[in-house]
């Protein structure tokens, strides 16, 4: 097929610079949105008498015979086309004739991708939604199950006060909801409808804008026509809450590498979601957590690339634009898969809870709580910290941990100590008493269970 604005030129391009200025490749996923828009435009076109109603009908018929032969196979799109716009109106002038050139009234490519990529983008963030949740579900389900397994929390990897691997996975949860959140707020202005502003300026004829829009669900219309092309903030703006997505899964994946290293042993990932090694027959890799790590740095090139693609471009439309599409679909492709991988591996998650209550008996984790017990019994905090400290240094030197100190040892300390200290600091107490709200008691983990999971209702 020629050039659809074969005219001034005829057309003819360089077969390299041809092979350059194609978006076929990639845009040609946006088959469905391209078409709905069009059925949409042409409706206009014929309800404001623009064509007639029976050119419009002809037009709408046409593309909708397009959208079921791409759907069955039966058509197949020419990846010689400049882009899917110019493909489909193509074909639909091949197979309905001159009708078919009149489409394209009132209209310009650079409203017609941005709808495109708008209306494409608004399916991708339902699908991301979708898994996020069903992420979510499956953290829960663990989450509950090992909601009273004491293991020790972190504060720069150094083991800091006794916490439930529950409370700890729901911590990711929480974070997961904030990027359903973010999306959703997102999409706000991502369902607002270029269409109608034309190439730049809008156009002399008596278009219904509105109309249009409602026809494809967007309540909302750009209100200048020149923003209108040459907006991409939505590409940006998802590929920001993309990026989190990705910041929060790798988080996770680091952990799962650390957790199921021999070192930690907190963890066991069930076999099918790991691999071997090609030499050493002993091992069993976390490639899948590995590879979401990975691909994190991926999807932030992406919202870079998109960035940096913009920032320079004076207004409107430039075709620098059309880079927009590789970025903003690979980082919905890998943020897909990963979501997809992520949840088999959580769900195959089997806690080492005898490992993790040993770990989080030493490292003197409980040594706040020491201190807590002399403040409660009247001592002032600072105080009581000092003191406390004193006594882990004794520990260490002695190879002690605090539970295993006599009455008497304590006493040295301070006579304040009696003999329900060992209560205070036994792990099991420490967990239950941080009934704070947000703390890591297990009816707090339980409450958060149930606020994730209602949410995602
Ligand atoms: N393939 C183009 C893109 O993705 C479509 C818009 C072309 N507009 C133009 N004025 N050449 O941006």
């Amino acid at each position: 097929m020629g050039k659809i604005w074969a005219g001034r030129t005829d057309g003819t391009v360089n077969k390299i610079a041809d092979d350059f200025n194609s978006s076929i490749k990639f845009d040609s996923r946006m088959f469905k949105e391209d078409i709905k828009g069009s059925m949409a435009h042409a409706a206009m076109l014929g309800a404001k008498g623009i064509i007639s109603k029976s050119e419009a009908d002809d037009i709408i018929d046409g593309l909708s015979g397009i959208l079921s032969d791409l759907e069955s196979g039966k058509l197949q799109i020419d990846c010689l086309a400049e882009d899917i716009h110019t493909f489909v109106e193509q074909t639909l002038t091949k197979r309905i004739g001159d009708t078919g050139k009149k489409l394209h009234t009132a209209r310009s490519r650079n409203d017609q991708v941005a709808l495109d990529l708008r209306l494409y983008l608004n399916s991708q963030t339902e699908q991301i939604q979708d898994k996020l949740k069903k992420l979510i579900a499956v953290i829960c389900d663990k989450a509950c199950e090992y909601k009273s397994a004491v293991m020790p929390g972190y504060t720069h990897l150094q083991r800091a006060q006794p916490v439930t691997f529950g409370h700890h996975l729901m911590a990711y949860a929480m974070m997961l909801l904030r990027d359903i959140d973010r999306i959703t707020d997102a999409r706000k202005r991502l369902l607002v409808s270029p269409i109608g502003c034309c190439a730049l300026a809008g156009t002399t004829y008596d278009t219904d804008r509105i109309f249009e829009a409602e026809k494809l669900g967007l309540s909302k219309v750009s209100l200048n026509s020149i923003d209108g092309v040459s907006d991409r903030d939505f590409c940006i703006e998802l590929c920001s809450a993309l990026s989190l997505v990705m910041a929060h899964l790798s988080r996770f994946s680091e952990e799962i590498v650390l957790w199921s290293s021999w070192e930690f042993k907190f963890i066991e990932l069930s076999d099918d979601f790991t691999t071997g090694s090609s030499i050493m027959p002993q091992k069993k890799n976390p490639d899948m957590a590995e590879l979401v790590r990975g691909k994190t740095g991926r999807v932030y090139g992406d919202l870079v690339a998109l960035l940096t693609m913009l920032k320079g471009l004076p207004l409107a439309y430039n075709k620098d634009m059309q880079e927009d599409k590789e970025s903003v679909f690979d980082a919905f492709d890998t943020v897909n898969m990963c979501l997809d991988v992520f949840t088999g591996m959580v769900g195959g998650i089997t806690a080492n809870t005898e490992n993790m209550l040993s770990a989080a008996k030493g490292g003197f984790i409980n040594a706040t709580d020491l201190a807590d017990y002399l403040t409660k019994k009247g001592m002032p905090f600072r105080t009581a910290y000092k003191l406390s400290g004193e006594i882990v240094s004794h520990c260490i030197k002695s190879g002690k941990t605090l539970d295993e100190l006599t009455l008497k040892e304590y006493k040295n300390f301070s006579e304040i100590f009696e003999d329900d200290l060992y209560k205070a600091i036994d792990l099991n107490t420490c967990v239950n008493l941080r009934n704070s709200l947000g703390g890591t008691c297990v009816n707090s983990v339980e409450k958060q269970i149930e606020y994730a999971r209602n949410e995602i209702k």
